[in-house]
């Protein structure tokens, strides 16, 4: 079934010049990109996009990352789109990545735990929250190939 999730190359991504890297495999692993847009996050937008993190001791550290650069949000779709994009970026920490899943997304352009690059919904659901955060509701309908 086809399903839609979040991606976002995170503001070491952008600033790294990673992004047409990391869409060039976004591509080529078979996933569209129907949506796209880049924008700044403010201390209240990424408090609200990551809620659930928000007693983590490295909750202060994430929102000033988050915050510290542009970050460009893409719908991806395809089929099983969650778990495969989650699958393509690897383990959360970029180090750990370059050991385990050295092909993984995170491998090649993730520093540690925190500044890992890129960030994928980890569930149906958190999919559906975080594009309508970025989007607004999108009718299932919504046209393939859209830019
Ligand atoms: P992400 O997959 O976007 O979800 C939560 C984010 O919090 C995570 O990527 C990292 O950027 C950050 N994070 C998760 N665990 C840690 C950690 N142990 N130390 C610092 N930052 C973390």
């Amino acid at each position: 079934e086809e399903e839609k999730t979040l991606a976002m190359i995170k503001p070491d991504g952008v600033l790294g010049n990673y992004t047409e890297r990391i869409k060039m495999v976004i591509v080529e692993s078979g996933f569209s990109i129907i949506r796209e847009t880049i924008t700044q996050l403010d201390e209240h937008r990424a408090s609200n996009f990551y809620v659930e993190h928000s007693s983590k001791s490295f909750f202060s550290g994430l929102i000033k990352y988050m915050t510290s650069g542009p970050v460009l949000v893409m719908i991806l779709k395809k089929e099983n789109a969650v778990a495969d994009w989650r699958t393509l970026i690897g383990p959360t920490d970029a180090q750990k990545a370059k050991i385990t899943h050295p092909h993984s997304i995170r491998a090649m352009c993730g520093l540690d735990s925190e500044k890992n690059c890129v960030h994928g919904s980890d569930s149906l659901e958190s999919a559906q929250r975080e594009i309508s955060f970025f989007f607004g509701e999108i009718s299932s309908g919504d046209a393939v190939g859209e830019h």
